[in-house]
C-alpha cells in the first residue's frame, strides 16, 4: 500500500523531480518516506528519509544525479521510524530497493544473511531483498541477481532495484501495481498511473510474473520465470494533469466532493447503447454477487436493493475480504460485479482471482484504466469519476451508484427512464453543494464536533446509506459512528440512546418514510438528538437536512450530504481530510 516513484534521464535533480513524483502518490501511505539518487561523480548511493508526511519536505541536500526512486509507506513490518522508511541499502551502499507488499517468508533468508555476515539496519522484510541482491551479485549479473531474488519471494509484491554500478532501473511485480512511462532520452516508473500524468499519457501496466528494465532510452519487458523478452504494448491514459491537482479547493476531498454533479450528469448523457449490452450480459447469468471492500461494499449493498426494486431481479451482495469463505456456490453460471475505485485492492482481487478458477465470469464496475481488475475482468465498465486522491471516497461511491441505477433500469428495459432519473439526481445535488446548504451542514458539524458516538439510521435503500455515512465519519474525523438498519435499532442499539446521543436518519420520500419516521420518535422517546434528512421537515427534526427527492436516486444527493458532514466535522476537529491517519487510498495487501 506503498508509494513507488522511479526517474532515469538527463535531468540533473532527479531526486527533487522524484519527491513530486511521491507527493502525487502519497494517499497510498504516508507514514514516511525516502529518495536515493545515485550520484552523476559519486561511488555509493545517497539516500535521504524522513518519517511523517513530505509536506514541504526537500532533497536540495542530495548530490546531483540523474538515475533516482523514492517512496512513500504505509508500515507493515517495523515501526514508524527513519530507519525502517524506504529505499534500505545493501552493505555496500551500492544497491538500494523500494518495495510495496509483503515478503511472506523474509525471516528464512534473513538468519541465512546473519550468518553469512550481512548487517541489517532495519526491522523491514524489505532490507532483506536488498542483501539478496547483494549475495547473488557475488556470482550473477545485475538482472539476474534480481530475477533470483525475485523467485525467492513469497507473497505479493511489486519491488525495484538500482546498482551504483548500472545506469538502470529493474522492477519486477508479482500483485502490488506497477505502471512505467515512457518519456523521451527519459523514462519513469509509479505505483499508479495518475502520478505519471505531469510526465507521460504513454504507460505500460506491468503484469504479474514480469520485470522491467528501464534505461534512458528504453523500456524492456521479461517473464521473471524464463528472464524471456515480452512485447509491451503501450497504453494511453485519457485523464489530464489537471484532474490530480486540488485547484482552488483547500482539499481534495472537498474538490471531489464538488465534482459529483457533473460526474453523474455525464454518466447520464454517455449511457448509451454499451449500457444496455452491459445489462443484458449480466441478465444471462443464473447467479449475480455484487462484490466490492469497504465503501465498495456498501456501494455492492445499494446495487443488491436497486435490482430487486428496479429490475425485480434478486442479486447477491458480498464483502470482498469475507467472498473468500463463501465460494462453494459458485459455478460457470456465476457471475461477479466486482466494484473498486482504485481496481487493485487485493482482498478483491484474491477471491475473484479464485472464483475465476471455477468459471465464474467478472464484470468490473473500476475507475483506474488498466489497473489489476480491469485487466483480470471479462466485461469492463469505467466508473468516468476521474483521479480520486483523497483517502475517503467520495465521487467514486457516488459514480458506482449512477452506474448501478442505470444498469438496474437497463435491466428492466427502462433506461432512458433511468438516465432522466439520474440527470434529475445530479441537479439535487447541486442544490446540495449550494452555499446556504454548505453553511447549514456545516453549523450541524459545529455542534456535534466534540461528541464520542454518532448513530446513522436508514431503512431500505438508506440502510446500505447509513453505513457508508458511518464510515465517511469514522475514517476521517475519528468520531466513533455505527450505521444500522433503523428497524434494528429496537433490538439491541437503543439501549445506547440517552439524552443528547446525535442520531442521523435518512427519510426519503419512498415506502420507508412512515416506519422510519416511527423509528425516530423511539430515538426522541429515549433523548436522542434526532438529524433528519428528507424531502421534508417535521417537528420531531432537532436539526432538519432538506434533500430533493429523486426516488431510487435520492441515495445520491442523501450520500453528499454525509460526506460534507464528515468533511466539516474533521476541519471542526482540526484534521486532515484528505490523509486521515493509519488509512491508504488503495489496500493492497491481504
Ligand atoms: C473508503 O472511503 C475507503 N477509502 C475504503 O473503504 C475503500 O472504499 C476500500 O478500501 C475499497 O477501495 P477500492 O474501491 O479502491 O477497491
Amino acid at each position: 500500500m506503498c508509494g513507488i516513484f522511479g526517474y532515469i534521464g538527463s535531468r540533473e535533480q532527479a531526486a527533487s523531480l522524484v519527491l513530486e513524483g511521491l507527493k502525487q502518490l502519497e494517499y497510498r501511505g504516508y507514514d514516511s518516506w525516502g529518495v536515493a539518487v545515485a550520484p552523476s561523480a559519486g561511488k555509493t548511493i545517497s539516500l535521504k528519509k524522513k518519517t511523517g508526511k513530505i509536506g514541504d519536505g526537500s532533497v536540495q541536500d542530495l548530490p546531483a544525479g540523474t538515475l533516482a526512486f523514492g517512496h512513500t509507506r504505509w508500515a507493515t513490518h517495523g515501526g514508524v521510524t527513519e530507519a525502517n522508511a524506504h529505499p534500505l541499502l545493501d552493505c555496500s551502499g551500492q544497491v538500494a530497493v523500494i518495495h510495496n507488499g509483503i515478503f511472506e517468508n523474509y525471516e528464512t533468508f534473513k538468519n541465512e544473511l546473519l550468518s553469512q555476515g550481512h548487517t541489517f539496519s532495519s526491522e523491514t522484510d524489505t532490507e532483506v531483498i536488498v542483501h539478496l541482491i547483494e549475495e547473488y551479485l557475488k556470482k550473477l549479473p545485475f538482472f539476474e541477481a534480481v530475477r533470483n531474488t525475485f523467485l525467492d519471494l513469497e507473497g505479493l509484491n511489486a519491488f525495484v532495484a538500482i546498482n551504483i554500478r548500472e545506469r538502470v532501473l529493474v522492477a519486477v511485480r508479482r500483485g502490488s501495481p506497477l505502471v512505467l512511462g515512457f518519456g523521451v532520452g527519459e523514462n519513469y516508473l509509479a505505483s499508479d498511473p495518475a502520478a505519471l500524468l505531469p510526465h507521460t499519457k504513454d504507460v505500460y501496466f506491468l503484469e504479474d510474473q514480469e520485470m522491467a528494465v528501464v534505461t534512458d532510452t528504453e523500456i524492456k519487458i521479461f517473464d521473471s520465470l524464463t528472464a524471456q523478452e515480452k512485447k509491451a504494448t503501450k497504453q494511453h491514459l485519457t485523464w489530464d494533469v489537471s484532474q490530480t491537482e486540488k485547484g482552488e479547493y483547500a482539499h481534495y476531498m472537498l474538490k471531489e466532493i464538488h465534482e459529483q454533479p457533473q460526474i453523474v450528469a455525464t454518466i447520464a448523457v454517455n449511457a448509451t447503447r454499451r449500457t444496455q449490452e452491459v445489462a443484458d450480459y449480466l441478465q444471462q447469468f443464473e447467479d449475480i454477487y455484487l462484490i466490492g471492500c469497504g465503501s465498495a461494499s456498501y456501494a455492492s449493498q445499494v446495487g443488491y436493493y436497486l435490482f430487486s426494486k428496479i429490475a425485480h431481479r434478486q442479486v447477491n451482495c458480498s464483502v470482498g475480504s469475507e467472498f473468500s469463505y463463501n465460494l462453494e456456490a459458485v459455478t460457470s453460471k456465476t457471475l461477479l460485479l466486482a466494484l473498486s475505485q482504485s481496481g487493485e485492492t487485493m482482498d478483491l482481487l484474491e477471491p475473484l482471482k479464485m472464483a475465476k478458477t471455477k468459471g465464474a465470469k467478472i464484470l468490473a464496475l473500476v475507475n483506474v484504466l488498466g489497473s489489476s481488475l480491469y485487466r483480470l475482468a471479462d466485461e469492463k465498465v469505467l466508473l468516468t469519476a476521474g483521479p480520486e486522491r483523497a483517502v475517503a471516497s467520495t465521487k467514486a461511491f457516488t459514480a458506482k451508484l449512477a452506474h448501478l441505477i442505470l444498469l438496474a433500469f437497463a435491466a428492466a428495459d427502462e433506461l432512458e427512464a433511468g438516465k432522466a432519473l439520474l440527470t434529475q439526481a445530479a441537479e439535487s445535488a447541486s442544490s446540495v453543494l449550494l452555499p446556504t446548504s454548505l453553511n447549514h451542514i456545516q453549523g450541524l458539524a459545529t455542534r456535534l464536533k466534540d461528541t464520542q458516538h454518532i448513530y446513522c439510521l436508514g431503512r431500505g435503500i438508506s440502510f446500505p446509506l447509513s453505513l457508508e455515512t458511518a464510515l465517511k465519519i469514522k475514517e476521517i474525523s475519528y468520531i466513533h459512528a455505527e450505521g444500522l438498519a433503523m428497524g434494528e435499532l429496537k433490538h439491541g442499539t437503543l439501549a445506547l440512546i440517552e439524552k443528547g446521543v446525535p442520531c442521523l436518519a435518512f427519510l426519503p420520500n419512498d415506502e420507508t418514510y412512515a416506519a422510519s419516521l416511527a423509528g425516530v420518535m423511539e430515538v426522541k422517546a429515549r433523548g436522542g438528538y434526532v438529524v433528519g434528512v428528507s424531502f421534508k421537515p417535521h417537528a420531531i427534526f432537532d436539526y432538519y437536512i432538506e434533500v430533493l427527492d429523486v426516488k431510487e436516486a435520492t441515495i445520491i444527493p442523501n450520500v453528499i450530504v454525509a460526506q460534507l458532514l464528515a468533511y466539516y466535522l474533521t476541519l471542526e476537529r482540526k484534521l486532515d481530510p484528505d490523509m486521515p491517519r493509519n488509512l491508504a487510498k488503495s489496500v493492497t495487501v491481504k
